[in-house]
């Protein structure tokens, strides 16, 4: 039983305050992702979790043992960074089989993990190469080997994918998602990429500037984001957050919460029509075709822009002047302090 328990996290570096007390239950066997933006915390964290880093204050539980004061190889923990951190001067069998040579694990042993992780990555063919001889997406793999082989209860992984090309970072992607299917062990995972984020998370963790500001699967921080900063966070293009009293908006809505400081609608939640017809009406500023979908930038009457994800084969030229709808169970109001209303508060 490998669960994670944080307990009032806090990271000073100096009078710089970093993590800001993080609580957090990570069951075993979860695939947990934080993320959030640039300099939040993230990295931070991660090492924190893996006695890179001292906490400043609070409690780590790594499977029910409080590890505060556990040194990091003791812990139960392997990291893969996004700088790989291999070493140039030994081979990938050397690399992959290094930590368990500094633990005295017996060669033969050593060989036949080394052996299991490469067939799992298949690195059996690349072996005896060194590390300027392999790609970026074979230096990842091996790095991600030498977390393998030490059969870890936890593995911490740093923005793993970050220095791939996009192609290789869709298929390391997979390899990881199916990884952790296989070994079904934790995995606490760092990055700033969405789509990272989505697929992979069992659960996702919103940090920002030190706190967590939400824990929720993929669907509930998209469908029922708490407050304004995890609803714009998540979900690419962002969501459209306008003040509740935009006209022609307000007029229009169904039910709007008395206490709604702002309405927040997702672009692909936007449909258009004609311009007498939608609860907005702007004109188009800008058509960004993507090829499956068009972008469209949106100056509203009222003053305020908007994006709209649209989908039709004709559209609407940059001038021309639209309507916008969107169905009431797809708005989300949030209150003066930006923490969303829930439906079931509204709907009384
Ligand atoms: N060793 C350190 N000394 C001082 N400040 C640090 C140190 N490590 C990180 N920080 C600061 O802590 C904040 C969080 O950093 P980090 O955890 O790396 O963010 P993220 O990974 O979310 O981008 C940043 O402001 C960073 O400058
Ligand atoms: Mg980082």
């Amino acid at each position: 039983m490998t669960n994670v328990f944080l307990k009032g996290i806090e990271k000073r570096f100096g009078s710089v305050e970093v993590i800001r007390g993080v609580d957090l239950q990570i069951d075993d066997g979860e695939f947990v992702v934080f993320v959030g933006p640039s300099g939040c915390g993230k990295s931070t964290l991660l090492r924190l979790i893996s006695g890179l880093e001292h906490i400043s204050a609070g409690d780590i539980y790594i499977g029910d043992r409080l590890v505060n004061e556990v040194q990091p190889a003791q812990r139960g923990v392997a990291m893969v960074f996004q700088s790989y951190a291999l070493y140039p001067h030994l081979t990938v069998r050397d690399n992959m089989g290094f930590g368990l040579k500094v633990r005295k694990v017996p060669p033969a042993e050593r060989q036949r993990r080394i052996g299991e992780a490469a067939a799992t990555l298949k690195l059996d063919a690349l072996l005896d190469r060194y590390p300027r001889e392999l790609s970026g997406g074979q230096r990842q793999r091996v790095a991600i080997g030498r977390a393998i082989v030490g059969h870890p209860d936890v593995f911490l992984f740093d923005e793993p994918l970050s220095n791939l090309d996009a192609e290789l970072r869709v298929h390391m992607r997979s390899e990881i998602a199916a990884l952790h299917k296989r070994l079904a062990t934790t995995m606490i995972y760092v990055t700033h990429d969405q789509i990272e984020a989505m697929t992979l998370a069992d659960k996702i963790v919103v940090l920002r500037d030190g706190r967590v500001e939400q824990v929720g699967s993929p669907r509930t921080l998209y469908e029922n984001p708490a407050n304004i900063f995890v609803a714009q966070f998540i979900g690419s293009p962002k969501m459209n957050v306008l003040p509740a009293d935009a006209a022609p908006l307000l007029a229009a809505l169904p039910a709007t919460p008395p206490s709604a400081e702002s309405v927040g609608v997702r672009p692909e939640h936007l449909t258009v029509v004609s311009p007498g017809e939608g609860v907005l009406r702007g004109e188009v500023t800008l058509c960004e075709y993507t090829g499956a979908v068009t972008l469209l930038h949106v100056a509203l009457d009222g003053g305020h822009d908007c994006l709209v994800i649209y989908d039709e084969r004709e559209m609407p030229g940059v001038g021309s002047v639209i309507g916008l709808r969107a169905e009431g169970q797809n708005l989300h109001f949030f209150n003066q302090h930006g923490q969303a209303i829930l439906a079931s508060a509204h709907s009384t």
